[in-house]
């Protein structure tokens, strides 16, 4: 089932947190919605979930307007920031409340709750209390509660952010699976987390300050942004001021080759240059500078260098021989790897 924003404004005491949204997900997919806190993301879920009402626009689920439907009665499964169980009731009980909200018969509760247990891992832990879980059983728990009533509609609201790094990747990976055994199911997931956004999503749609900022699969908003905010937000990115020339732009008085298809020569531009792309040492499009600060990661060694007032980070594989503060240092590279952003792109 299908979820479609049809130009969805939300307002609290005329103050507008969703401003015109406009975004369809289609049936089966996850669409992560990516933004800074207070972007308007939780609105946008519960506009679907029913918790607020829109002060202008329609949701629709599976092409029915459902805007003026109560939230129980929108087949949807939701899992909430704070992903609050029941403290009084048992790990069961917990995942049978939607279902016995709705009536549903006892024996088809049982089988359903069981259900649900088993596919989050927790079967084993059904007549637990939620305090006598950890962080990560419990999320299982929740998402097991939002499952049990078998929604069309999947709407995930920062489900890991409670969790420490190792199972949070764990967690991810389990949804992933869930996805692939819910093949019907759609999703619309919730992050600040770039790297859940990249890993889970299909599509993803960025917000900023009340609106969608952009929207598309990871690998184009990555590759491809269409402005500076999209770009910092997706990846990392060096996003570095210059001036477009024939065949290349200007910066720090150094000529690049990049594409400049689309933007006038003379305008001023920002140039986006992943930091994985860039090289340590001569090559094409060379940019020279101090070393600022080195950190090393593990796998790789992150470079900061200052060209001409301007910092360029660059991700490589760990150094054998790294340099060192102070360092005159060249970087580059490929033109295929850089992506020009006019001036204001993406903006207003
Ligand atoms: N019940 C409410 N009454 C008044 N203002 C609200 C209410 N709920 C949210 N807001 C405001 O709406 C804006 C968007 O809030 P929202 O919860 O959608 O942000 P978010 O993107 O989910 O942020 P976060 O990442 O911090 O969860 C915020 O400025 C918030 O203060
Ligand atoms: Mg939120």
């Amino acid at each position: 089932m299908g979820i479609r924003f049809d130009s969805v404004t939300v307002a609290y005491d005329g103050n507008v947190v969703l401003d015109s949204l406009d975004l369809t997900v289609e049936p089966g997919e996850v669409m992560a919605l990516l933004g800074p806190s207070g972007s308007g993301k939780t609105t946008a879920l519960r506009a679907v979930a029913g918790f607020v009402r829109p002060a202008s626009g329609r949701v629709f689920l599976a092409e029915k307007d459902v805007t003026d439907l109560p939230p129980h009665r929108r087949g949807i499964g939701m899992v909430v920031q704070q992903y609050a169980l029941f403290p009084h009731l048992r790990v069961d009980e917990n995942v049978a409340f939607g279902l016995k909200a709705r009536k549903a018969p006892k024996g088809e509760i049982r089988g359903r709750v069981a259900e649900a247990l088993e596919m989050t891992g927790m079967a084993a832990y059904a007549r637990r209390f939620p305090r006598e879980l950890s962080g990560g059983q419990q999320q299982r728990v929740a998402i097991a509660r939002a499952l049990a009533i078998r929604p069309e509609v999947l709407l995930l609201d920062e489900p890991l952010s409670a969790l420490d790094a190792r199972l949070r990747s764990g967690m991810l990976t389990e949804l992933a699976r869930l996805h692939r055994e819910l093949p019907g199911v759609s999703m619309l997931y919730v992050t600040h987390d770039q790297v859940e956004a990249l890993t889970l999503a299909d599509r993803i749609a960025v917000m900023d300050k009340a609106r969608l900022q952009a929207c598309g699969t990871p690998r184009e908003l990555y590759r491809s942004p269409a402005d500076e905010f999209t770009a910092s937000f997706v990846g990392g990115a060096n996003l570095v001021p210059v001036t477009v020339g024939a065949g290349g732009v200007s910066f720090a008085g150094t000529e690049l080759k990049v594409a400049t298809e689309g933007v006038a020569v003379g305008a001023r531009a920002t140039l986006c240059v992943r930091p994985h792309v860039v090289g340590l040492g001569q090559g094409p499009n060379q940019l020279v500078g101090v070393v600022r600060e080195i950190q090393w990661r593990g796998a790789t060694h992150r470079l900061y260098v200052e060209v001409d007032g301007h910092t360029v980070m660059a991700d490589l594989r760990e150094l054998k021989d790294p340099p060192a503060h102070g360092d005159l240092v060249s970087l580059h590279f490929a033109p295929d790897d850089a992506v020009l952003l006019a001036a204001g792109a993406g903006h207003g």
